[in-house]
């Protein structure tokens, strides 16, 4: 069932929800090329860094990729949990892998780089696609190099890619992760959304959602945009508090006074 104030607005569905297909995910022209980045670097078997802000769609990212990388050549395998000591990253690399996962740290490294040669032997590049990056421990983050040394360092038969927010290039920048760091030769960032960015999201998924006219005045999407900075997060949160209280004020269109009250209130509950 629609929720009655969705139907009061004309719309079908939750308009902000996080579930929307890799298929159909934004990709207007500020991230495209990050995406595009993304597939040359693998192509060429490289490693890559990408960084961004919080909720500025690093993850969706990942995902369009997913979607857009031909199947047959790679396999790509997502870790979301950084915060874990380097035995216990690599044993959750091994499960991810469906591998049976060893008892020492020996074995458990052996057991991935195992599975990345057999990989090279069906022509298929493997990608570790390491989310959160910037909370791995040190002990993992300036171990990953040596899992990218295969053949005496003269084959590239893995990628590793590590997402996380600005200070994630901040840690590969300290000399003790400069091996590490010399590896990753594509360096990439998803920039905040500008105003337009903004205009054209709210409008998509609104769309998407089975609305088709201009439910957010001109004024109260400047609003919104100067609020939430560029994250998508904040303006799927925020945009979605609107609705609700656009609705609850029985008005068709969300206005900039009904934006302010719902940036006040979120302003309150975050200092509080
Ligand atoms: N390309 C996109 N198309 C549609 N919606 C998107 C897209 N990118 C991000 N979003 C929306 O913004 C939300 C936050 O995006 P995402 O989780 O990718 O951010 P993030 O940069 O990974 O954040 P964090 O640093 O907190 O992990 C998503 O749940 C989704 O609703
Ligand atoms: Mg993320």
């Amino acid at each position: 069932m629609t929720a009655p104030y969705l139907a009061a607005l004309g719309l079908r569905e939750p308009p902000f929800s996080k579930e929307i297909p890799d298929a159909e995910l934004w990709l207007p022209a500020s991230k495209q090329p990050v995406v595009d980045g993304l597939l040359d670097a693998l192509d060429e078997r490289a490693s890559v860094v990408l960084v961004g802000e919080p909720g500025v769609g690093k993850t969706c990212v990942l995902r369009a990729l997913r979607h857009r990388i031909p199947a047959a050549g790679f396999r790509l395998t997502y870790c979301h949990n950084a915060t874990l000591g380097r035995r216990d990253f690599y044993r959750q690399l091994c499960v991810a892998l469906g591998l049976s996962p060893a008892a020492t740290a020996g074995s458990l490294f052996y057991a991935v780089s195992r599975h990345v040669e057999e990989r090279a032997e069906e022509r298929i590049h493997p990608v570790f696609l390491l989310d959160e990056a910037h909370l791995l421990h040190q002990d993992t983050l300036e171990h990953l190099h040596i899992l990218l040394n295969y053949h005496w360092d003269s084959r590239a038969l893995l990628s590793l890619v590590l997402v996380g927010l600005p200070e994630l290039r901040d840690r590969l920048a300290l000399r003790r992760n400069r091996s590490l760091h010399s590896r990753l030769h594509h360096r990439l960032e998803i920039a905040p959304l500008t105003p337009d960015d903004t205009a054209e999201y709210l409008r998509l998924r609104l769309r998407r959602a089975g609305c088709d006219r201009e439910l957010f005045a001109s004024d109260a999407t400047a609003l919104l945009h100067e609020a939430t900075a560029g994250s998508m997060r904040d303006l799927d949160r925020l945009a979605a508090a609107a609705l609700r209280e656009t609705a609850r004020r029985k008005r068709k269109l969300v206005e900039r006074d009904t934006v302010a009250r719902v940036i006040e209130e979120d302003t309150r509950e975050r200092d509080r």
